[in-house]
């Protein structure tokens, strides 16, 4: 009687554990049968109404469908367990062949990085960064510089004019003068910035470009550190092996004053396209600062002496990249500005 009822509910057990398809109904399944009220748990307790004699064989019949329970039990548990683990992993699947979605990055303008370059340059020798105003008094943008009333840069030709006092400042020179008011003697600096003259736009020129000027002054400055400092910056731009001349020229605001050519890398000085068939090609004015222009900064030319020099970083930066017209660097056409 006992026997039969257990095989029964044995039976009905198995049933309900196989086809329990989530974990709750496997639970409920569970407790259905072996929780404290459960079915088996009930026939065991009625264990003390069976006669002695049978006791050993029920007992065991009992334990080995409660054993064969539990084993079902445990196994539907796990195949339960591994298909929710397949199906999150089929949902959760990355498909790591699917083309990724183009980030779009901004870059570096030439001109700029031509400028982080030289400063890079400049600041491992030693010089500090300064700057002046773009809209700059006339005394800093020419007077200062020993630049005459009647010199022909002061033209409103040249010249973008807000007041007779009051202009675009058209070279950074200007910040020259700013430094040397304020510091004294030894002064490293070089100035970045934009300068502006009365052009009309064309390949090689633009109203608005930039320039880097450079200043030193300390006791005992001669050519020979102006010479040794502008062919190491050209080394550093174009190469161990790049060749420099100096030639004279003149600024009022330096004596005596020199352009530096590098020789041509394309041609090595034999003449060709990209220098134009002269073998060289210019890369900056530079000179001795002026006693009068020391002198009324405040700085006694018979003490101090110093070098200065101006570089123009559109031509560096064509140069770099080959670039041969000046308007591309303005246009901000990102099919051109893309290349770099
Ligand atoms: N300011 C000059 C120009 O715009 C460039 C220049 C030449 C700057 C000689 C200097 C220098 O400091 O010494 O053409």
């Amino acid at each position: 009687m006992m026997k039969e009822k257990l095989l029964k509910l044995q039976a009905e057990a198995m049933e309900k554990i196989t086809s329990a398809s989530q974990p709750e109904s496997l639970e409920a399944a569970r407790l259905e049968y072996l929780g404290k009220k459960g079915e088996l748990t009930q026939v065991l307790r009625g264990m003390g109404e069976v006669a002695p004699e049978d006791r050993p064989v029920m007992g065991q019949l009992v334990n080995s469908v409660r054993e064969a329970v539990e084993a079902a039990i445990e196994m539907r548990r796990r195949e339960l367990s591994s298909k929710i683990m397949e199906a999150r992993l089929e949902r959760e699947k990355v498909d790591v062949t699917i083309p990724g979605e183009p980030v779009v990055t901004g870059r570096r303008h030439p001109l700029n990085t031509v400028l982080g370059e030289m400063i890079d340059i400049f600041t491992k020798m030693g010089f500090d960064i300064a700057e002046g105003p773009e809209v700059e008094y006339d005394y800093y943008n020419f007077e200062a510089l020993n630049i005459p009333k009647d010199h022909p840069a002061r033209d409103t030709q040249d010249t973008f004019y807000f007041t007779d006092n009051v202009l675009l400042r058209t070279q950074t020179s200007s910040v020259q003068i700013r430094v040397m008011e304020k510091q004294k003697p030894p002064i490293r600096i070089v100035a970045p910035g934009r300068v502006y003259r009365s052009d009309a736009v064309d390949a090689t020129h633009s109203p608005l470009f930039h320039q880097m000027e450079g200043l030193v002054v300390d006791k005992g400055i001669t050519m020979a550190d102006l010479k040794g400092t502008l062919e190491n910056l050209a080394k550093m731009m174009y190469g161990e092996d790049s060749v420099c001349r100096f030639r004279p020229h003149h600024f009022p605001f330096t004596e005596p004053s020199a352009e530096m050519d590098v020789q041509c890398f394309a041609c090595h000085g034999e003449g060709c396209r990209l220098c134009k068939g002269e073998g060289w090609i210019e890369v900056l004015g530079a000179g001795m600062v002026h006693p009068k222009v020391l002198r009324t900064c405040g700085i006694d030319p018979d003490v101090y002496s110093g070098f200065a020099f101006g570089i123009g970083l559109e031509r560096v930066t064509m140069r770099r990249y080959n670039i041969d017209d000046l308007r591309l660097l303005y246009e901000n056409d990102l099919r051109f500005l893309g290349q770099f």
